[in-house]
C-alpha cells in the first residue's frame, strides 16, 4: 500500500526533456513507495471530468529520449491567468480543480511549465494548493534558474540548421538568414550562433541598424568570404522599430517575420542574393540531448525531494552545477534576458561576430 500519492503535469509549450522529468519523478517516487498520478492536457486536466492515468514504471519505461511529452500538454484553457483578468484564477476553477486534488487523493503537485505555467502554479500554491514548480523552456528565459531543459536541445538544432545552411550559402556566395524561437530573449540565437559559426546574430537585447549589418556582408565579400550567415531571433526588432508580430484571422498575434524583413533589406542594401529560413517548432522536436536527459532526470529527482521536505511553493532551480530550490515567485516576475554586457556576448564579437549595433 503506498504511504502516499504525488500528482504531476506538464503546461505550457512542449520542450526536449520533459518525459526525462516524468521518468525520474516515478522512479524516485517509487523508491520512497509513493504513486503518482499524471495530470494529461496541463493544468486542464485537472477540470471534470478529471483527464488522468497512473503512471509506474512500466508505462514511463523507454520515454526518455522522446520528445514531447506522454502527458500531453496546452498553453490555451482556463488556467490562463488572462483568462480572468485581474483577479488571477477564477474562483469556480480553483474549485473544480481542489475538488480533484482531494479526490485523487494528490498531496503535492508537480507543475512542469515556463514562465506563464509557473504563475499559475503560484496562484494555485497562494490558494493553498501543495504545488512544486520544475522549469521547463527552450527559450531558457526564467530568472532564479540559470539553466532550463529544453534549451540545450533547441541549440543543438539551430547548430545543425547553420551547418547545413552554410554549405547551400556557400555554393550559391548567399546571404542566409535563419530567424529562430526564443520569445522577447536572445539566448537561442546567441548560443546556436555562436555553436554554428553564424557570422551575424541579433537579439531583442542588442536592437540592430540595417546599414551595420550591410556593411559587414561587403566587408566579408571583400575578403572573399562566400557567405554571410546571420541567425536572427524572433523577437529581435531594428533600433528604429519593435518585435514583428503576425496576426492570425486578428485573434493570435505571435512573434514572426523579422528574418524575412533582415533577408529582404540586406538583399535589397548590398545587391546579393539572400534567402530566410524560418526554423520555427523544429527547434521543440525531437529527442533531447543528453544534456536535456540530463538536467531533466536531476530536475525530477530534486522535486520529488522537495515534496518529501514539504516545500511546496518551491521551484526547482539549476546553479553552479546543482539542483536547488528558489521560491516560484523568484522565477517569474521578469524574464531573464541576456545580459548586453556579458563574457558570452563579448566572446562572440572576439569571433568577429556581429550583432548589429
Ligand atoms: O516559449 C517557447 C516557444 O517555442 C517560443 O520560443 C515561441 O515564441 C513560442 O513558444 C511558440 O509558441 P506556439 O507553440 O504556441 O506557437
Amino acid at each position: 500500500m503506498a504511504t502516499k500519492r504525488i500528482g504531476i503535469l506538464t503546461s505550457g509549450g512542449d520542450c526536449p526533456g520533459l518525459n526525462a522529468v516524468i521518468r525520474a519523478v516515478v522512479r524516485s517516487s517509487d523508491k520512497l513507495g509513493w504513486e503518482v498520478v499524471g495530470i494529461k492536457e496541463g493544468f486542464e486536466g485537472l477540470l471534470p471530468p478529471i483527464d488522468h492515468m497512473m503512471l509506474d514504471r512500466q508505462n514511463t519505461a523507454g520515454i526518455m529520449h522522446l520528445g514531447g511529452t506522454m502527458l500531453g500538454t496546452t498553453n490555451r484553457g482556463h488556467f490562463l491567468s488572462k483568462s480572468h483578468p485581474g483577479t488571477g484564477l477564477a474562483p469556480d476553477v480553483i474549485a473544480k480543480a481542489r475538488k480533484t486534488m482531494e479526490t485523487l487523493h494528490i498531496e503535492g503537485l508537480i507543475v512542469v511549465g515556463g514562465n506563464g505555467s509557473l504563475g499559475t502554479a503560484l496562484r494555485l500554491f497562494e490558494a493553498g494548493f501543495p504545488v512544486i514548480g520544475v522549469p521547463k523552456t527552450i527559450d531558457n528565459d526564467l530568472e532564479a534558474t540559470a539553466m532550463t531543459f529544453g534549451f540545450d536541445s533547441a541549440v543543438a538544432c539551430v547548430a545543425d540548421a547553420l551547418d547545413r545552411l552554410h554549405t547551400t550559402a556557400t555554393s550559391h556566395k548567399r546571404i542566409m538568414v535563419l530567424e529562430v524561437m526564443g520569445r522577447h530573449t536572445g539566448w537561442i540565437a546567441l548560443h546556436g550562433g555562436l555553436a554554428g559559426g553564424a557570422d551575424v546574430i541579433l537579439i531583442p537585447e542588442i536592437p540592430f541598424q540595417l546599414d551595420k549589418i550591410a556593411d559587414e556582408v561587403r566587408r566579408r565579400d571583400e575578403m572573399g568570404s562566400r557567405s554571410t550567415m546571420i541567425v536572427v531571433a524572433e523577437g529581435a526588432f531594428p533600433a528604429d522599430g519593435r518585435p514583428f508580430r503576425q496576426s492570425f484571422g486578428g485573434r493570435e498575434q505571435r512573434l514572426g517575420g523579422i528574418g524575412e524583413f533582415v533577408c529582404y533589406e540586406i538583399g535589397r542594401r548590398t545587391g546579393k542574393e539572400s534567402r530566410n529560413c524560418v526554423l520555427g517548432h523544429l527547434q521543440r522536436g525531437g529527442a533531447p540531448t543528453s544534456a536535456d536527459r540530463i538536467l531533466g532526470t536531476r530536475f525530477g529527482v530534486k522535486a520529488v525531494q522537495l515534496i518529501a521536505e514539504g516545500k511546496f511553493g518551491s521551484m526547482v532551480s539549476y546553479n553552479n552545477n546543482d539542483t536547488e530550490d528558489v521560491p516560484i515567485s523568484h522565477a517569474v516576475h521578469r524574464l531573464r534576458t541576456v545580459p548586453v554586457a556579458s563574457q558570452i556576448v563579448q566572446s562572440a564579437r572576439d569571433v568577429e561576430i556581429i550583432f548589429g549595433d
